[in-house]
């Protein structure tokens, strides 16, 4: 019997009876917020004409689609997303329709994933569209829906945060790049691989506008977040300026209506910038480390479908959501209470009312019951559990705890942690204030820890995050493990002697085919896990792309630097939602490392 019987594809999987328990609570919590705010279902089939998906505005990789062909031949698409399909139905069956319309579903989308990084490829969203309404009311509307959605259906603390695409737009029009690094630019900033996008920038003949780009992921924050950028955009292009006004104009009507302590910004967020045309946000909880909520304003999607119609909606993770619902035991207090409550939601001022209700308590604590394993809350709100940071093994380690102990830390219990491998450091002075749990772990795999919000911080080489990339904030240089990536060949061979490489054996096969790539090199890389260096000596590569420090290895393997490519150190790397949510904790452990590193 062919074992793959047995098994579901990547990126799927069954589930049970807690899981569909939960996903039920959720969609029926959440069917309940979006009709008593006037939204009605509609269900789009599963798969689409490909074309639908595959126009100029509405952007997908054509590599995350699942495609196949339908039984006149045609090519076809499993949905990749509801929202154009919606825009498509719009124009199509309800054209004509008395507008605005608001209309609701929950179906899943299928996107291929990258090969074990842990994300579905199958994922069950529900969401809205608000149809045939323009404007600033409609954009706090919105906010204010996706509020009430969270509040309603999620019991841990969560931020939306809202952003501006037009700022991406505007910087890449400026920018003037061609089609192809567009594409790359755009895929580093939406995955928020900042190591790949300044490495792409590094030649961009416009340095003002690479600079801006580059400082777009560290603008958010509350208030003091568009000040910064006022003052950063000062002078640079007015519509910018027009966009910032329009965000503070957001954040103060979302205060009016009870919202502050909800809602942050960040200029950082791009969502599907090919179709989302100004205002976007995104929703962040604790105990996620993904996002759980998307949207933003799409006034072009339509034009697609041969309409002028503006448009806003969201959509929702149900299948995290009911993830964090099952392994969080007090997450089943809000649906709960949601179940019970009396008073309808109805409209946007009632809805506020009981959204405040709900996040006053939230955020207030008394509703929690108790410490969580997950990293959730107390009962005074503080967080469960310290920050919790992967550490690289190997070279780093000493230096790290050697900055630590400049820092005011104890590492004593590190070095004596024998055979136990996740250990509690007490903060500085072994105050309770500041106390971290450390783990040690392989720099790729320090990575993908800190990408799934298993832990909040890590500490790892920019070597490996410029090969490995990857969503997270990189917020401190230590000024630890400083070598410099480098092309190295054998002493007095051809490539030493200034002949284009042709073969280069490397650890870092993605970083060097980009390096290769930008300089217009047609060159052969031959992935090798570790000392490279030997790989010339033998005749499978004629030079190698490589870390060197000290030069050491080169020097007695007969080998030479040709050219430098470019410095690498250790850096601290956070978790997209971890930086959100616990920034000044974060931010209080980077300044005491900035402080000790001198
Ligand atoms: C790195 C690198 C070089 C060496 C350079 O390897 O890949 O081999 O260090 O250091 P040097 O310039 O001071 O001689 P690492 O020690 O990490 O081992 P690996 O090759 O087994 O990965």
């Amino acid at each position: 019997m062919a074992t793959s019987r047995k098994l579901t594809p990547d990126g799927t999987s069954d589930k049970l009876f807690d899981a569909c328990a939960a996903e039920k609570k959720i969609t029926d919590g959440l069917a309940a917020v979006f009709e008593e705010a006037g939204y009605r279902q509609v269900r789009t089939p599963g798969l689409e004409f490909l074309s639908v998906f595959a126009s100029s505005a509405s952007y997908f990789p054509p590599e995350e689609m699942y495609k196949l062909s339908d039984n006149k031949g045609r090519l076809v698409a499993v949905r990749p997303d509801s929202t154009i399909a919606i825009a498509r139905l719009t124009a199509t069956k309800l054209k004509g329709a008395a507008l605005p319309l608001r209309i609701y579903y929950a179906q899943s989308v299928y996107r291929r994933q990258p090969e074990h990084r842990g994300r579905d490829s199958e994922v069950m969203q529900m969401g809205v569209e608000l149809i045939g309404e323009a404007g600033f009311s409609a954009d706090v509307d919105m906010v204010g829906l996706a509020i009430r959605s969270l509040s309603a259906v999620y019991g841990g603390r969560f931020r939306i945060e809202i952003g501006h695409v037009g700022l991406y737009k505007k910087l890449m029009e400026r920018l003037g790049a061609g089609a192809e690094t567009q594409g790359r630019i755009y895929r580093y900033v939406t995955s928020k691989n900042y190591s790949a996008l300044e490495d792409v920038l590094v030649d961009a003949g416009d340095r003002e506008t690479a600079g801006l780009l580059l400082r777009l992921p560290g603008l958010f924050g509350g208030a003091e977040a568009l000040g910064e950028a006022a003052a950063l955009f000062d002078g640079y292009d007015e519509d910018i300026t027009e966009m910032l006004g329009y965000l503070a104009r957001v954040m103060d009507a979302l205060a009016a209506r009870g919202y502050a302590d909800s809602v942050m910004i960040d200029l950082g967020l791009v969502n599907q910038a090919e179709y989302y045309s100004s205002l976007v946000f995104k929703g962040y909880g604790e105990s996620a480390g993904e996002p759980l909520l998307s949207g933003g304003r799409y006034d072009e999607l339509f034009c697609d479908f041969g309409e002028r119609m503006p448009a806003t909606g969201f959509g929702m993770n149900i299948d995290l959501l009911a993830e964090v619902h099952l392994c969080c035991p007090f997450f089943h207090y809000p649906i709960e209470r949601a179940e019970k409550r009396q008073a309808p939601l109805g409209g946007e001022g009632a809805g506020a009312g009981a959204a405040t209700d709900g996040a006053a308590r939230i955020l207030g604590g008394d509703a929690y019951v108790g410490g969580l394993g997950g990293g959730g809350l107390e009962n005074n709100g503080k967080y469960a559990r310290p920050l919790r940071v992967a550490l690289t093994k190997g070279r780093l380690e000493k230096d790290f705890m050697a900055l630590m102990e400049a820092s005011g830390y104890d590492m004593d219990p590190l070095r004596g942690k024998g055979r136990k491998l996740l250990i509690g450091i007490p903060g500085p002075g072994g105050a309770e204030d500041g106390a971290l749990e450390i783990f040690l772990a392989k720099a790729p795999d320090v990575v993908t820890y800190v990408e799934q919000g298993v832990c909040e911080i890590g500490i790892v080489g920019k070597d490996t995050l410029l090969e490995h990339g990857g969503t997270y904030y990189e917020i401190l240089d230590m000024g630890l493990g400083k070598c410099r990536f480098a092309l190295a060949a054998p002493s007095g061979g051809p490539v030493a002697g200034g002949a284009a490489p042709r073969a280069v054996a490397s650890k870092y096969p993605q970083y060097a085919g980009r390096y290769f790539e930008r300089l217009g090199l047609d060159v052969n890389i031959i992935r090798i896990d570790g000392s490279v260096e030997i790989a010339p000596l033998l005749g499978l590569a004629d030079s190698i792309v490589d870390i060197v420090e000290t030069g050491t290895t080169l020097r007695e393997n007969g080998l030479e630097v040709v050219r430098y490519i470019r410095d690498i150190s250790a850096r601290l790397i956070v978790n997209v939602t971890g930086m959100k949510l616990r920034k000044a904790e974060v931010e209080a452990l980077a300044s005491r490392l900035a402080e000790g590193r001198g």
